[in-house]
């Protein structure tokens, strides 16, 4: 394989985290987790640290976090914060760091993911039903541009279609 860092970025709920488990257990690396890892680093959940810190301070954690893998020579898959890609340079820092995958998905299929999952995500846990969805839209539409630069872009409905995924790991293979 060209690079053993394989790193999925996209809006929060696109999957990243199940796609992430199963592309790792296939390609047989370890998987990461920027939210738990740094949830485990501060010894608080990511809604105290949105709480307590203020998302500015969680946006240097996120930084500092890639900027360390940058100086391991570890493989990995990283599923990545659904902010991570859009502050600072941190897309160019993932793009240096291995190959980005953006699992893409439409508002309205976010919205489905989204609704059981509202609570531990501190930016989505106080919008009304009606709002859920007008935040989705505009928050993707920001974000778009800094998850387009990943190397590959993956339709998130195929992350359950094994053929798919076989598809994939050719393309990361070649
Ligand atoms: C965030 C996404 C979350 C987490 C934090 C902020 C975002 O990760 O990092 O709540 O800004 O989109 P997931 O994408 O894993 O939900």
């Amino acid at each position: 394989m060209k690079s053993n860092k394989i790193i999925l970025i996209g809006f929060m709920g696109s999957g990243k985290t199940t796609f992430g488990k199963k592309l790792a257990s296939k390609l047989d690396l370890p998987f990461i987790d920027s939210d738990l890892e740094i949830s485990m680093n501060e010894n608080k959940s990511i809604n105290e640290l949105f709480a307590e810190d203020g998302e500015d301070y969680f946006r240097d954690l996120e930084s500092t976090f890639i900027q360390n893998l940058m100086k391991s020579d570890q493989d990995f898959v990283l599923s990545t914060g659904g902010g991570l890609p859009c502050f600072k340079d941190n897309m160019e820092v993932l793009n240096q760091l291995g190959t980005t995958i953006y699992l893409e998905m439409s508002p309205q299929a976010l919205l489905k993911r989204l609704e059981n999952g509202l609570d531990d995500r501190p930016l989505l846990k106080d919008l009304t039903e009606n709002e859920l969805l007008t935040y989705i839209s505009q928050k993707l539409e920001e974000r778009t541009p800094y998850y387009q630069k990943a190397k590959i872009i993956f339709p998130g409905i195929n992350a359950k279609k094994g053929s798919e995924i076989d598809s994939l790991i050719n393309r990361l293979n070649s």
